[in-house]
């Protein structure tokens, strides 16, 4: 069986679970990106991240592993944007035919739309057996993250 985590991350939070997770399951990480970068100041990411994950859109992306096919299940990282996952998943999902392998999913948010972005996924990911809610620092619920993540990988 043979397993990778695949995420995106654009200030680093889901970047830091992501290498938490691999390096205790001793799993292949990938990170992939919008090829054309996401601006620099938050109010234009905010409106071009969140418009393009309100609406669906497929950024074209970078950083997905050509050998792909060898993985048996995918574990997929994300930040929550505007109540779903971030628009380079969307890509990911769309163009890398990986859907039915995705077996888990965790999410990084500043604390709130994890049940909406999970259901949402759930659509889409009909083998997606386990997923984890992990928030910001300025979120009360960041202490947890670890002990949630543990938690997670025990289950999957
Ligand atoms: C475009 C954009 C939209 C966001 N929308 C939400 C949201 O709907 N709900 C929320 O709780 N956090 C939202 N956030 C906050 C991020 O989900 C959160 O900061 C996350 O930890 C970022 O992960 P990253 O550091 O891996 O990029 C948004 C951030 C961005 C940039």
């Amino acid at each position: 069986m043979k397993r990778a985590i695949i995420y995106y991350s654009l200030s680093g939070n889901t970047k830091e679970a992501a290498e938490y997770m691999s390096q205790k399951l001793n799993l292949d990480l990938y990170r992939i990106e919008p090829t054309k970068p996401m601006p620099h100041k938050m109010g234009k990411q905010m409106l071009i991240g969140g418009m393009q994950s309100t609406f669906g859109m497929t950024p074209k992306i970078k950083g997905v592993p050509e050998n792909i096919d060898v993985y048996d299940e995918i574990i997929i990282g994300t930040p929550i944007w505007a109540g779903k996952a971030a628009s380079p998943i969307n890509s990911l999902l769309k163009y890398a035919d990986i859907a039915d392998k995705v077996v888990a999913v965790f999410t990084f948010s500043g604390g709130g739309d994890n049940e909406k972005c999970i259901s949402n996924l759930a659509k889409k990911l009909k083998n997606m057996r386990r997923s984890v809610a992990l928030a910001d620092k300025s979120n009360e619920a960041f202490s947890k993250n670890h002990e949630k993540l543990d938690e997670f990988m025990e289950g999957i």
